[in-house]
């Protein structure tokens, strides 16, 4: 081989090995990346109380969720434990958060000892086999386009459907609109409305479920997140000029949520989650049992500034029973929480 043809190979060569390592980059940066969460090894905080912050959806495009279902012993109200139905170990189960257009993928694991299932409101699925029965020891599989945003309600639809919510297999799924909310919020939370209908199991002490109270809707606690006044004890903090948005989902399994916030008014609403629906100046918005709606207020000085705010459903006999928290602007003094 002549030495300029030696050179030729040599170049070709090299370009041969640059344009393979340019096509491995690009193929990496081109392949979808997967976000996996397995809510059976990190389950949602729920002590002090259920954590009402969320965090950003990752930009992965396909998020994965295993999802555990489990019989275990929950605090509905300070010092009083139920036997609930949970997913994720807790009620409600986990916040699962994306991004409009990902790919969601779900694994559910029923480490129960009955038949349960669960049902995505966000999902545009066939739901005979989707959301059909997962068997005591068994695992369902199954994948969706994200398409629609807004804050969703998921939960178990065996029959009785009653008993299978009022017993906690409920959570929020949010969906981030594609463009975004065309606000920057400071802080996010989330708030799942729901009832517990409790009676005294003399056996143990234990409150379990009373199915005749559910079915008359006469609820023994109506709550946020999970437990009643927790954010009363634990009130969610912000800073004075935070802009707030609220993921707002309403479980039921019976009751409507008219969320509302005293002493601050809404920017906006957006019924659904969708910000295509969007509302201004609201004060009270009522959300249907298997609803959802995201809230957006500001806390600015001179106005809703340094203070307390109490947040409720403004139907009062349901805020008496537990579905009322507060939040804290600022360092505000004395004490304003007697008011509600
Ligand atoms: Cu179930
Ligand atoms: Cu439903």
């Amino acid at each position: 081989m002549s030495s300029r043809r030696k050179a030729l190979t040599g170049m070709l060569l090299s370009m041969a090995v640059a344009a393979v390592a340019f096509l491995a980059v690009t193929g990496a940066r081109r392949a979808p990346s997967v976000a996996l969460v397995d809510f059976g090894k990190a389950p949602h905080a729920v002590t002090p109380v259920y954590d009402a912050a969320v965090a950003p959806a990752s930009s992965a495009s396909i998020k994965e969720f295993h999802i555990p279902i489990t019989h275990g012993r929950i605090e509905i109200a300070p010092g009083k434990f139920y036997e609930g139905w949970l997913f994720g170990g807790t009620v409600p189960g986990p916040v699962l958060r994306v991004n409009q257009g990902d790919r969601v993928r779900i694994v559910v694991t029923n480490e129960s000892p009955m038949p349960h299932s669960i049902d995505f409101h966000a999902a545009r699925i066939p739901m005979n086999d989707a959301f059909g029965p997962i068997l005591p020891g068994q695992s369902k599989s199954f994948e969706f386009t994200a398409g629609d945003p807004g804050a969703f309600m998921v939960h178990c639809g065996t029959a009785p459907v009653l008993t299978h919510i009022m017993n906690g297999m409920y959570f929020a799924m949010i969906v981030d609109p594609a463009g975004g909310w065309g606000t920057r919020a400071d802080k996010e939370y989330v708030l799942v409305q729901s009832e517990f209908y409790a009676q005294l199991d003399s056996a143990n002490g234990d409150l379990v479920m009373d199915r005749h109270a559910a079915a008359e809707r006469e609820a023994t606690q109506v709550v946020f997140n999970g437990q009643a006044f927790q954010y009363k004890q634990h009130p969610l903090e912000v800073a004075e000029g935070d802009r707030v948005r609220f993921f707002v989902v309403n479980a039921g399994p019976n009751f409507t949520s008219d969320f509302h916030i005293v002493g601050a008014l809404f920017d906006r609403v957006y019924p659904d989650g969708n910000p295509r629906n969007v509302l201004e100046g609201v004060q009270t918005w009522g959300i249907p049992a298997g609803g959802g709606a995201v809230f957006e207020t500001t806390f600015e000085k001179g106005k809703s500034g340094e203070g307390m705010y109490a947040f409720v459903t403004h139907a009062f006999a349901d805020a008496e029973k537990g579905a009322v928290g507060i939040i804290k602007v600022g360092n505000p003094g004395g004490n304003a929480m007697a008011m509600h």
